[in-house]
């Protein structure tokens, strides 16, 4: 990546496009409704709530991050989403049951303006929702017109000066990259035969990719991550992130493993289990689509406690990862974790996490983070797979040859030096040796 020259100003109105209109969608928007105007307090967000600190220690210099950096301000955004469910932002908001009356009415006419677009959906993808407001046309290929155009009309019908996109769609079956999506060429062919291996989330993608709009996915789906896209967003210009957003669980675990690790402490098992009663338990129901987030979540304790190096210490991890659907729960999960610790001499220790979450309340800020950061990155002319946003993904997307950093504060220095690197300041190494010469 190159160092920007200038950055382009963050002027006019922002489309935040949303393939997705469901639980986590309808609270990022009416989150960012309340907060700009006062109401609400958008705890969460590392852009809205957060400082960098800049230079020395003893300079004590510390803006916010949304004065340092120039990113789009909450009043300049506009919200898109397509659905297969026709229900407005406030309808949808309210099947899913996140928020309370006195925050939704707060923002209700703003939320009723917001129509999902006809999605595109091919119900093997996502086999437990049955909507009708959905489009058709002769080929995949089609497909990605339409939503091309829909995102023009997008632009056009809003005002908006440019758009960025965040799949919060619902998540699909487990798809392994092929052929098809080996690059450009082919994935285009893939497309005009309407290739089995190119599920709906690809199709906006690859519309978006198109129309220069900043993707990133919130979902586990192959969706962004694969050559063809990759090469794609190069050749387009446009920034790319994924996947799947680190919420619940997955965020305890690369907090806390870290910590075992830091301290050589031994991991003989790692028991997680959830209990979720949302639309997305509901999909995530189905083995395949569980196949998907399974593979997500998995791969985080392998990465961070390398077995391969500490033998004695990870070589036995067992590790695994429940979820269950149980309705009454709706969008408050609960999160168990069991962890079998080893410690001096071999001798055996336990800790037991239960996180009683709000699954949407701990992804929404990330949405509005990585819509307004990704088009600070398409401003500052960055293009392709953006790793410094490994933070806010339980399963990040990097150049091929590299292994994803799992570890949250790995992520969180990565993610303030990119911050600062792109404003042309000093990264901060913590070396610290200045302040004892
Ligand atoms: N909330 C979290 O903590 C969290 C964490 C990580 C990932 N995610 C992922 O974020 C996504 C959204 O979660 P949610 O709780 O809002 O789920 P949700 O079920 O409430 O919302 C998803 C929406 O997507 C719609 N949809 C499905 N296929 C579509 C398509 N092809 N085009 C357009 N719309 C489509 C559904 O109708 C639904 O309204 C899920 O994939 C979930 O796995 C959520």
């Amino acid at each position: 990546m190159k160092q920007p020259k200038e950055i382009k100003t963050a002027e006019g109105k922002l489309g935040v496009l949303l393939p997705g209109l469901g639980a986590v969608s309808t609270t990022t928007i009416a989150g960012a409704l309340l907060a700009r105007r006062g109401l609400a307090a958008p705890i969460g967000s590392l852009t809205q709530m957060g400082t960098i600190r800049l230079g020395r220690r003893t300079d004590e210099r510390a803006p916010r991050i949304k004065e340092f950096l120039p990113i789009a301000a909450l009043d300049q955004l506009v919200f898109g989403a397509w659905d297969i469910f026709p229900d407005n932002a406030y309808e949808s908001a309210r099947h899913a049951d996140v928020l309370e009356h006195r925050h939704l009415d707060a923002v209700r006419e703003e939320l009723e303006r917001i129509r999902p677009m006809p999605a595109v959906f091919y119900p093997q993808y996502v086999r437990r929702l049955h909507g009708n407001h959905v489009k058709k046309g002769a080929s995949k290929a089609a497909m990605v017109e339409q939503v091309r155009e829909d995102i023009r009309d997008f632009l056009r019908d809003s005002g908006a000066a440019r758009a960025v996109a965040v799949w919060c769609g619902s998540t699909e079956v487990y798809i392994a990259p092929a052929e098809v999506h080996s690059s450009v060429a082919r994935f285009e062919a893939g497309l005009a035969e309407d290739h089995p291996a190119i599920s709906s989330s690809q199709i906006y993608a690859w519309a978006c990719l198109k129309e220069r709009v900043p993707f990133a996915n919130g979902a586990p789906n192959l969706t962004v991550d694969f050559p063809a896209a990759w090469e794609l967003a190069r050749k387009q210009e446009v920034p790319i992130a994924g996947k799947d957003f680190k919420t619940g669980q997955t965020l305890m675990k690369t907090v806390i493993a870290p910590g075992l690790k830091a301290r050589m402490l031994g991991v003989a098992g790692w028991f997680s289990t959830n209990i979720l009663g949302n639309r997305d338990g509901e999909v995530l129901d189905d083995p395949d689509a569980f196949r998907s987030k399974e593979v997500s979540k998995l791969g985080v304790l392998e990465h961070i406690l390398q077995p391969h190096v500490y033998g004695e210490l990870y070589g036995k991890l067992f590790h695994k990862v429940r979820i269950e659907y149980y309705p009454p729960r709706g969008d408050a999960k609960e999160g168990w974790d069991n962890i079998d610790l080893v410690g001096w001499l071999g001798y055996p220790m336990q800790v037991k996490i239960n996180f009683l979450c709000r699954d949407s309340i701990l992804a929404a800020p990330l949405v509005l983070d990585l819509a307004l950061l990704l088009d600070l990155a398409q401003r500052a002319g960055l293009r392709g797979t953006q790793e410094w946003l490994s933070f806010y993904f339980k399963s990040p997307m990097t150049a091929p040859a590299l292994y994803p950093e799992h570890d949250l504060f790995i992520q969180s220095m990565k993610l303030k030096n990119t911050m600062r690197w792109l404003m042309g300041e000093d990264l901060i190494t913590h070396l610290g040796n200045e302040y004892y010469d």
